[in-house]
């Protein structure tokens, strides 16, 4: 038996501590804030104490315990600075908070020191997920993961009989998977609203009929989460029966996960054009006040095409597959690290149930993995083949956009990296060249390891 104490009882710390105490744990919690306090007081929620401070929080959870923590990014270090004086070795101190994966390691260094068990552990599903199964990334002390996870496979979403909880190994692989989820959740919520403004700007399709046409979706294998709660947004009315879609405004917020999931991707060398393009979009939404007169009003911006003939679940599918491809070639490639070595089967079981991800084009693609065993590009280009025979139906819908100076980043750069990847070209063979002429760099030929020597580089 583990005692378990819980730090932080904001929106997703409260909704943990309600499933955690749901499922039979005793947990004392300690919280600063006084209304958030006052709140909880007010719900009595059996099996959950609070404690005034974190000295007393030590206190009432003996060894052997686990201190969790739900607290913003900025607060963890702040936190463990006040609380590692009253801790003991052989503690277990987790952050379930959405923490860069680096300092997850530095974490786990500092507290080892002191022989106290660090687990990082990235928890997907926002507060409704937190309170009824969230998806559940862990990294960290082995140790101590072995003897706490029974906690956190209680409390995680479910995939029929799976858990969607998996334990990655070393400090910060559990962050670290979470922030590729981010980053490619990002992406997939930035197509999904492109697709929508190309189909509102380009074909006059209404809101409530837009969310006709996702829900058709939604009985496909293109099938998500997200597509899910963009249906219901999109039409979503206030009193007034005014859409709310045209009250918000539009500038975009986010919490710099997508920063870090860029910088893992830039410094491991991998490319990830969509899920950059996701990330600068919500960066340049900061510039959406500049709209000129010149811009296209929407009768110029009026098609006649046909929205019958827009293939919407396989513009969805190609999307959604090029983006999480790119998400997933970033964790192929952090395990050139040492202290990472992910089984991509292991990823895919944690995304498979709770998370933003989830959806039923990730299980498909799961399913065709498990039958490949690997991750390749030919992988990517089967399953595209496969969902999406015609490729000329995603170009035709990004051409409108293009042709209508309809912005879609995310759609454009998806189609780019698919045509880099499987198009012959004569890009890299340029810019090679180019590169011998003002710099001199040795060329290779292309078909044997003899040097090509053009005119220019004989000085
Ligand atoms: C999740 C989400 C979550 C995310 C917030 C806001 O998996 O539940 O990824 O962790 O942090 O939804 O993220 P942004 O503010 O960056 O959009």
């Amino acid at each position: 038996m583990i005692n378990i104490g819980l730090i932080g009882l904001g929106s997703m710390g409260y909704n943990l501590a309600k499933n955690i105490t749901s499922k039979g744990f005793k947990i004392y919690a300690y919280e600063k804030n006084l209304n958030i306090i006052e709140k909880i007081k007010h719900d009595r929620i059996q099996n959950l104490s609070l404690v005034k401070s974190l000295k007393q929080l030590t206190y009432e959870v003996p060894s052997p315990r686990i201190i969790m923590l739900s607290l913003p990014a900025d607060k963890i270090d702040e936190c463990i600075d006040q609380i590692i004086e009253f801790m003991k070795p052989e503690d277990i101190l987790a952050d379930l908070g959405n923490s860069l994966y680096l300092k997850s390691i530095e974490r786990h260094n500092r507290l080892l020191d002191k022989n106290i068990s660090f687990l990082g552990i990235g928890v997907s599903g926002g507060p409704r997920g937190a309170r009824n199964g969230p998806a559940i990334m862990a990294g960290g002390t082995e140790n101590a993961w072995i003897k706490t996870s029974h906690i956190f496979n209680a409390i995680s979403a479910k995939n029929g009989e799976e858990n969607a909880c998996c334990y990655f190994g070393s400090a910060g692989s559990g962050h670290f998977v979470k922030l590729i989820h981010n980053g490619i959740e990002y992406a997939l919520m930035e197509a999904l609203s492109e697709i929508s403004f190309i189909l509102n700007k380009g074909f006059n399709i209404s809101y409530d009929e837009q969310t006709k046409k996702l829900n058709e979706v939604l009985k496909t294998s293109s099938s998500s989460f997200l597509l899910e709660i963009t249906s219901k947004v999109l039409n979503a009315k206030n009193e007034d029966n005014k859409y709310f879609i045209d009250d918000v405004d539009n500038h975009i917020g986010q919490n710099g996960t997508g920063v870090w999931t860029i910088n893992a991707a830039l410094e491991l060398g991998v490319s990830v054009p969509s899920i950059y393009a996701a990330l600068s979009a919500r960066s340049s939404s900061q510039f959406f006040n500049y709209a000129t007169e010149n811009n296209l009003s929407d009768e110029d911006l009026k098609h006649s095409s046909k929205v019958n003939d827009v293939k919407l679940d396989e513009i969805i599918f190609f999307n959604f597959a090029c983006s999480l491809f790119q998400g997933l070639e970033i964790i192929k490639a952090s395990n050139k690290f040492d202290f990472f070595n992910f089984d991509l089967q292991d990823v895919f079981k944690a995304w498979s149930a709770g998370c933003i991800l989830q959806g039923e084009y990730l299980k498909l693609i799961s399913h065709q993995f498990n039958i490949n065993k690997n991750l390749d590009y030919k992988f990517l280009y089967k399953l595209i083949n496969q969902k999406c025979p015609n490729i000329d139906h995603i170009r035709d819908f990004c051409s409108l956009a293009i042709k209508k100076g309809i912005p879609s980043p995310v759609l454009s750069s998806n189609l780019a990296y698919y045509d880099l990847v499987f198009s012959n070209h004569k890009i890299g063979e340029t810019i090679q060249l180019q590169r011998s002429y003002f710099g001199l760099h040795p060329l290779k030929h292309k078909n044997s390891s003899e040097i090509v020597k053009p005119y220019w580089t004989e000085l």
